[in-house]
């Protein structure tokens, strides 16, 4: 069992502007691979949010330190405020005719449940490595807005500068509650393992349908798309020392330190408070 470090305190907040039916269609500057790219993370989220509300919940009578227990109520109220607004998202682009991300998020529902009623602990486990992902993503957000935010569209800019503050005071909260309520480490490392593959497997596959249903999953489109992300100065490319921290024996979220960062960018953002 590792000491619990002390974050940044977590504050929920309401978003005040995000996507609605004036978002363009292609809202990532007019880019059609990059903008599915986001929209295929963001159809992710609703379900996945919930997931590991549910996940960390299931623990929560378990906490004994004060401190944590406030913060799995925080954590609860940004996750849960998460969800709803990528659910707006969702619903707009079921509008704009993928209803088949709908489909996939009833099913990854009902996968969810069934996985945090049969497997708890490993539910907490594959939270605490998604949630790693996910404050990775964040950090990348907080340190270059201009390559991953500045092209959004601003209702999307506000959308996803308000998720990546939120995920960097929160992301040590599920690996915490995993730490007292678990804390073996090959489970953990097992659980990255999944996470990782599964995830990138699911957004694929997210992606790849929105493509083709536009009839861009073409080489060109697609040469150039794997070159953003994957590229020396790609999106997912950035992501991958800091992912590996994961394994560690003794990682900690808060081992990596942007708390200096978060202050700027919440103030930059009018986010502060
Ligand atoms: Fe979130
Ligand atoms: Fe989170």
């Amino acid at each position: 069992m590792t000491e619990t470090i002390a974050p940044v305190s977590i504050h929920v907040r309401e978003l005040d502007q995000g996507p609605d039916e004036n978002t363009p269609r292609y809202w990532f500057g007019d880019d059609i691979f990059v903008t599915h790219f986001f929209n295929a993370l963001s159809s992710t989220f609703p379900e996945g949010e919930r997931f590991f509300i549910r996940s960390v919940r299931r623990y929560a009578d378990q906490i004994d330190d004060g401190p944590l227990a406030r913060e799995v109520t925080a954590f609860v109220g940004q996750e849960g405020r998460h969800s709803k607004a990528h659910d707006v998202h969702v619903a707009l682009l079921v509008n704009q005719g993928y209803g088949v991300l709908r489909t996939i998020n009833r099913i990854q529902r009902v996968v969810m449940t069934w996985l945090n009623d049969s497997a708890p602990r490993l539910s907490l486990a594959l939270t605490t490595a998604i949630e790693h992902v996910t404050a990775v993503t964040a950090h990348q957000i907080l340190e270059h807005p201009d390559v991953w935010t500045d092209a959004m569209d601003p209702s999307m800019q506000r959308l996803w500068r308000w998720h990546a503050v939120e995920e960097t005071e929160h992301k040590a909260v599920a690996f915490d509650v995993y730490q007292q309520a678990d804390g073996s480490v090959w489970l953990r490392r097992l659980a990255m393992v999944d996470a990782t593959f599964g995830f990138l497997a699911e957004i694929f596959m997210r992606h790849s349908l929105m493509l083709i249903k536009d009839r861009q999953f073409r080489p060109t489109v697609l040469l150039r798309g794997f070159k953003t992300l994957f590229g020396r100065d790609g999106f997912v490319r950035a992501l991958l020392p800091h992912l590996m921290d994961f394994y560690r024996r003794d990682f900690h979220p808060w081992d990596h330190e942007n708390r200096a960062l978060l202050e700027k960018r919440k103030l930059e953002w009018g986010l502060a408070g």
